[in-house]
């Protein structure tokens, strides 16, 4: 392209300086209004933002060609100059003018095209929504605190990472005690250290704390939570279990009120007509100690598979407060007494509804949790 010769079509971005004036003298007017009008044409094509700024670029910007018309004025013949640069001044105006235009209808289109995209429709039926539940744990232990709720039994909680003292020495198991082995848990600290720590291991471990905190005047309490023991894990045990405890101390308290408490949360939990047996059996915390049964939820106490045809499932180990647990409690046993009892949740939701592998508690596998929404 020269100077003479000046393109029609739209400016290009390679060739912003191009066009008139050249070296070889100053465009004439006619020229320099045929220039306009060829970069109006061009922008007249422009459709978005990248097009605008290359036209731009190689018109308007400090290096584009309208700028250069300014720069050649001086080498217009001085009686030529008035009109000369008046004709730049009306191009310029005219190609500032149209590419405002041009800008703000690229923009208006972008939007448009926007709107357009991110349409939203209303009228769609909403996705269905995926509901959550309680874990089934969670939906037990809350049964189980209101039955003994609406018992006058208050919730008392206790740690987890407990005194080797409250967890067995308390609760009359001293360091070399049998029943210790039935009860291996995990250590903070070298088991013979005075103030060693450990995982509790039943919610046992909560009574001393119980009766120190809230006695020595009549109590009833239950302990619920998680406890843990050293164990293989296995289709009937878990490292990790949740228990509730009660404890029940007051003056003249004696083994038919334990009956009687634990008769009336058996009928709440498993049924009306519901029965209690107890037999005889030990703990270290409780003189007599016993296992209590109730009559088998499933088949009604005609025997099936889940009670191994007994018509009885045990639930919990139960009896009245050991005299040295009181003591260590705060409690003088010559004026009071206390029944106490510990049951395992997973046990006894494993009972209610048929389920043959405690690990299905800790799995979170939602085919499972979703049975009990
Ligand atoms: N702590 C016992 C255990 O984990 C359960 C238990 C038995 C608790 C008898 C008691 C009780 O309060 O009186 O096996």
């Amino acid at each position: 392209m020269s100077a003479d010769t000046p393109s029609a079509g739209p400016p290009s971005a390679d060739t912003p300086s191009a066009g008139p004036p050249s070296a070889e003298g100053p465009p004439s007017v006619e020229a320099l209004r045929a220039r306009r009008d060829a970069a109006l044409a061009g922008l007249a094509a422009v459709t978005d933002e990248a097009g605008l700024e290359a036209w731009y670029r190689s018109v308007l910007s400090p290096s584009g060609e309208a700028t250069g018309w300014k720069r050649s004025i001086g080498k217009v013949p001085k009686e030529q100059r008035k009109d000369f640069g008046q004709a730049i001044h009306e191009a310029t105006g005219a190609l500032e003018l149209a590419f405002a235009a041009a800008r703000e209808a690229v923009s208006a289109a972008a939007l448009a095209r926007r709107l357009a995209a991110e349409r939203v429709d209303l009228t769609l039926p909403p996705r269905p929504r995926r509901r959550g539940g309680l874990h089934p744990l969670t939906l037990a232990r809350r049964r189980i605190e209101g039955i003994f709720g609406a018992m006058g039994f208050q919730v008392y909680d206790a740690p987890h990472v407990e005194l080797d003292e409250y967890n067995f020495q308390l609760v009359n198991i001293p360091p070399d005690h049998p029943a210790r082995d039935m009860q291996d848990t995990f250590f903070f600290d070298h088991p013979d250290a005075p103030d060693a720590r450990v995982l509790r291991t039943h919610t046992t471990a909560g009574q001393v704390r119980a009766m120190r905190e809230l006695g020595p005047g009549p109590l009833r309490v239950i302990l619920p939570g998680l406890c843990y023991r050293n164990e293989d894990i296995t289709t009937r045990s878990e490292m990790q279990f949740h228990q509730v405890e009660g404890l029940l101390v007051g003056e003249g308290v004696r083994m038919s009120d334990l009956k009687g408490v634990l008769l009336e949360f058996a009928r709440q939990m498993f049924g009306p007509h519901q029965d209690v047996r107890l037999r005889g059996s030990y703990f270290p915390f409780t003189e007599p100690s016993v296992e209590v049964d109730v009559r088998c939820a499933l088949c009604g106490g005609s025997g099936c598979r889940v009670c191994k045809h007994s018509g009885w499932l045990e639930i919990l180990g139960a009896g009245l407060v050991h005299p040295t647990v009181l003591r260590n409690g705060g409690y003088d046993p010559a004026t009071h007494q206390g029944i106490a009892f510990g049951m395992g949740i997973e046990r006894v939701v494993m009972l209610l509804h048929d389920i043959d592998d405690i690990r299905q508690f800790f799995r979170n596998d939602l085919r499972f949790l979703a049975h009990f929404r």
